[in-house]
């Protein structure tokens, strides 16, 4: 819950906006540091939850690599003072002015889904007369126990590499010297909750590397992605992710060969907890069978509830004193019943003019905001230490 103080600060302000709490940042950055230096892991942050630049810096700060999927990513990550070695770029779509540029700033490593991605790479970097550094992002077929459109590393899925495809991409690969294959890439999923399914990947990747170890390849950096999920629920309890359990599995399960560096790519575990977005209450309609609780934001603010059905804990901050609970569709002023952030939900009374907070919406709020209805941009706030 926000204090009196910092609620007086959002009367100030024009709605909707997101709120930014840089402090729970830092803190859950300390927290991911000090999970994973014991085990040396090499963790990149996945700008695509949020790209901010305030939020960027401490993220920088923090010694965090910078994981990309697109050129202007990458452009953001170089902006904020990423170096080209700290930069990987994913994506299944990579386009030829994003891999031109990558190439031309001598980024870390491509991950790469195909064959056909790989042969514009070579061409390019022969182009550049420069050897681009590549990971092989393979789709190592393990469910994620997570909401079918964020579920990534299933066989029926666009991405990755299947794993039948592999002697045919490593024969063709001795066709591309300007490719210098230096790791296996996995990402399976996002807000996964059920640690197990950490554990299945461990065990698929040791399979996998071993089947390149019969062939003598050897493989510097191995990349599990990213995708711990956060609490959307008890926010206050969890504000800060699990990241020690988290690593742990890895450590316990992943077999690493020699010299190997080991990789990760959070998103959401990072900034998910420190935004909210915060809104003002414009009417409150009698419908039939509920009360409308008709906000300023809506599903141009934050579509994860329209897309994926997701659930955000919604708070008033300022209700009446002695307020009773009633029962409320808290929805958005967009044309389109999607437009829908929480269905009967029982909230201290909601008035005209009551601030709303959707909470956990750090991650894929912000980023995803769309130009729908030509709607105002209000703008961001940041509080401090
Ligand atoms: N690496 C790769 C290759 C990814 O595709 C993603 C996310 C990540 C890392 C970071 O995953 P995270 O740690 O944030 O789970 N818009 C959706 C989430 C899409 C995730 C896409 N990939 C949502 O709002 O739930």
């Amino acid at each position: 819950m926000f204090s009196q103080q910092r609620i007086a600060l959002f009367q100030n302000h024009p709605t909707p906006f997101y709120v930014y709490d840089l402090g729970l940042l830092e803190k859950t950055l300390a927290a991911m540091n000090a999970a994973s230096s014991q085990y040396n892991y090499h963790v990149h942050y996945a700008l695509k939850a949020n790209s901010n630049r305030e939020i960027l810096d401490r993220i920088l700060k923090s010694g965090m690599g910078a994981d990309c999927v697109s050129g202007n990513e990458i452009k953001r990550a170089l902006e904020s003072g990423f170096t080209p070695d700290q930069i990987v770029f994913a994506g299944v779509g990579k386009n030829d002015t994003e891999i031109r540029f990558a190439i031309a700033n001598d980024i870390f490593c491509f991950n790469c889904e195909s064959l056909p991605e790989l042969e514009v790479i070579a061409q390019f970097a022969r182009d550049a007369n420069k050897t681009a550094r590549v990971a092989l992002r393979i789709n190592p077929n393990v469910h994620a126990n997570t909401h079918h459109y964020i579920t990534t590393g299933l066989e029926e899925n666009k991405f990755g590499i299947n794993i039948h495809e592999l002697p045919e991409v490593i024969e063709a690969m001795k066709q591309y010297p300007q490719l210098e294959l230096i790791g296996l890439h996995f990402h399976i999923g996002s807000q996964i909750t059920d640690l197990n399914v950490f554990r299945s990947l461990c065990t698929r990747v040791n399979e996998i590397q071993e089947w390149f170890a019969s062939r003598r390849i050897i493989l510097k950096h191995i990349n599990v992605g990213g995708g711990l999920g956060v609490d959307y629920h008890d926010v206050e309890n969890n504000l800060v992710p699990d990241f020690k359990t988290y690593f742990e599995i890895f450590a316990k399960f992943l077999e690493v060969r020699q010299g190997q560096q080991i990789h990760f790519e959070l998103g959401r575990s990072i900034v998910g907890q420190c935004g909210t977005l915060i809104s003002r209450v414009l009417y409150v309609k009698k419908g039939v069978q509920t009360n409308f609780a008709i906000l300023d934001a809506g599903m141009t603010e934050l579509i994860r509830p329209a897309l994926y059905q997701a659930y955000h804990k919604i708070e008033n901050l300022t209700p009446s004193p002695g307020a009773t609970d009633l029962r409320y569709d808290v929805v958005g002023p967009v044309c389109e019943s999607s437009d829908c952030f929480g269905k009967a939900l029982d909230l201290p009374e909601v008035k005209r003019g009551d601030l709303i907070a959707i909470r956990t919406a750090g991650a894929y709020g912000e980023v995803m905001a769309s130009g729908y209805n030509l709607r105002e941009r209000e703008e961001t706030m940041y509080l401090p230490l």
